[in-house]
């Protein structure tokens, strides 16, 4: 079981953008039970909040289905988590001052599992969600397969399709 944590800013865009396309992801791939997966905030600025209505937008019209309210991220989701995935270079030194450099293991930034590492800026200032959309599809495309390649034993195909 893999204990994957989505870090953004605010909790209300990008990192609950990525909980829904993943969990969807490996759903379909039939490796659901492999995996826990949430979203944080490094911020308590959205606390509470339901996804931004444009991102929720987004997600709705390509078919996922979600709820969701905002939270902050704790050192102990971290201390918990296999993987903390964030968006950019800022959540990245959030969670590095939360967590210490003991954590630094686990913790990525999210574009960087495809080859041209990019980094997902945030759309609360783009304003292009469709464009987040597709840059955390494909991240999280990049991060699944890397999981495959390197822990195949660890995962676990569902038995019942
Ligand atoms: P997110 O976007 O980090 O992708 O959820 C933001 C949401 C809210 C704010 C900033 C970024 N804000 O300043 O309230």
């Amino acid at each position: 079981m893999f204990n994957v944590v989505f870090v953004c800013l605010g909790n209300i865009c990008r990192s609950p953008m990525a909980e829904a396309i993943f969990k969807k992801m490996v759903e379909e791939e039939g490796l659901s039970y492999s995996f826990n997966i949430t979203s944080y905030a490094t911020s308590d600025c959205e606390q509470g909040n339901p996804v931004y209505p444009p991102a929720a937008r987004v997600l709705r019209e390509k078919g996922y289905n979600f709820t969701h309210r905002a939270k902050q991220i704790s050192l102990s989701q971290i201390k918990n988590a296999d993987y903390v995935l964030c968006m950019d270079r800022s959540n990245f030194s959030s969670l590095l001052s939360i967590a210490g450099t003991g954590y630094m293991d686990k913790i990525y930034l999210l574009g960087h599992f495809l080859p041209e590492k990019i980094i997902i800026d945030d759309p609360w200032y783009t304003n292009d969600f469709e464009r987040t959309y597709n840059e955390i599809y494909s991240s999280c495309k990049a991060f699944l397969n890397h999981l495959k390649s390197t822990h195949a034993k660890a995962l676990n195909y569902d038995k019942f399709e």
